[in-house]
């Protein structure tokens, strides 16, 4: 049987040069993909209130949404980490609701653990979610969730005070006891000092070279999702393009009597 991924030896990557590798999945048949591929850590993202459920933010994303989809990855994925996304609103009410919730997310989804979006403001959350032995990844820089405050998705770290910010955000995780922490959108420079300062691993998405490890929705880098393709993204395949032209060959096939042959008939 394959040995799964465990946060202990995520952490132990940190400065040991091997990077951590990190991709979103929402269903078993893509997570079992990844898993294969040797991915380490499969994230349940509330992106899949965009890639998936066709909205134009995370903010519709409810907490069974993701309780349902991580359930799915956890039975395609062997070997990786499942993180599973806290959605908007499940863990800003109180710290007990914050428990409760994510206590869904591991028995009914069987998550590993949770990721949540904030620093300060949320960190005496993540301490009483780590002392309930609930592991924590933590998220700052630009935090999709708060999109509307923000006044867009846009870069963190260039306005004045707002580098700072997301170092005191970060630092405040470590300190609650975060196992890692997501820096997305920031400058490169920002996210090295962070990595370097820091003792648990980051893990960037649009924050330079230089994070412990780095994370992609898989449907920005599979080429999936076109509609918009942020400038850190890098395609690794275009699978779109190969999906629609899957479906136009089927449809020629099936209006010109080539699709089913004998050989997909029972005689
Ligand atoms: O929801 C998500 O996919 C994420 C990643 C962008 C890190 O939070």
């Amino acid at each position: 049987m394959t040995k799964q991924v465990t946060i202990p030896q995520l952490s132990a990557r940190k400065g040991s040069g091997e990077k951590i590798t990190m991709l979103t999945a929402y269903d078993a048949t893509m997570a079992r993909l990844l898993d294969r591929a040797g991915i380490d850590v499969l994230l349940v993202g509330d992106s899949l209130g965009t890639v998936i459920l066709g909205c134009d933010t995370t903010l519709p994303v409810t907490l069974d949404a993701v309780v349902h989809h991580t359930r799915a990855v956890r039975n395609g994925a062997e070997r990786a980490l499942i993180v599973a996304d806290m959605p908007f609103l499940t863990y800003h009410v109180s710290a007990a609701e914050a428990l409760r919730n994510a206590g869904r997310l591991m028995q009914e989804g069987r998550a590993s653990a949770v990721k949540v979006e904030g620093g300060v403001a949320i960190a005496g959350t993540v301490e009483r979610l780590v002392a309930a032995g609930i592991p924590v990844m933590g998220h700052v820089g630009l935090t999709p969730q708060s999109v509307h405050q923000l006044g867009g998705f846009r870069s963190f770290g260039k306005l004045p005070g707002e580098a700072e910010k997301v170092a005191e955000d970060a630092r405040s995780l470590e300190r609650a006891g975060a196992f890692a922490v997501v820096l997305e959108s920031i400058p490169s420079s920002l996210a090295a000092a962070i990595t370097k300062e820091l003792r648990i691993p980051t893990i960037g998405i649009g924050a330079g070279p230089h994070c412990d490890g780095q994370v992609l929705v898989s449907y920005d880098a599979l080429g999936l999702f076109d509609t918009f393709v942020p400038r850190f993204v890098k395609q690794y395949a275009k699978l779109g393009d190969e999906v629609t032209k899957a479906a136009k060959d089927y449809i020629a096939d099936v209006q010109g009597g080539r699709y089913p042959g004998p050989e997909h008939s029972i005689s």
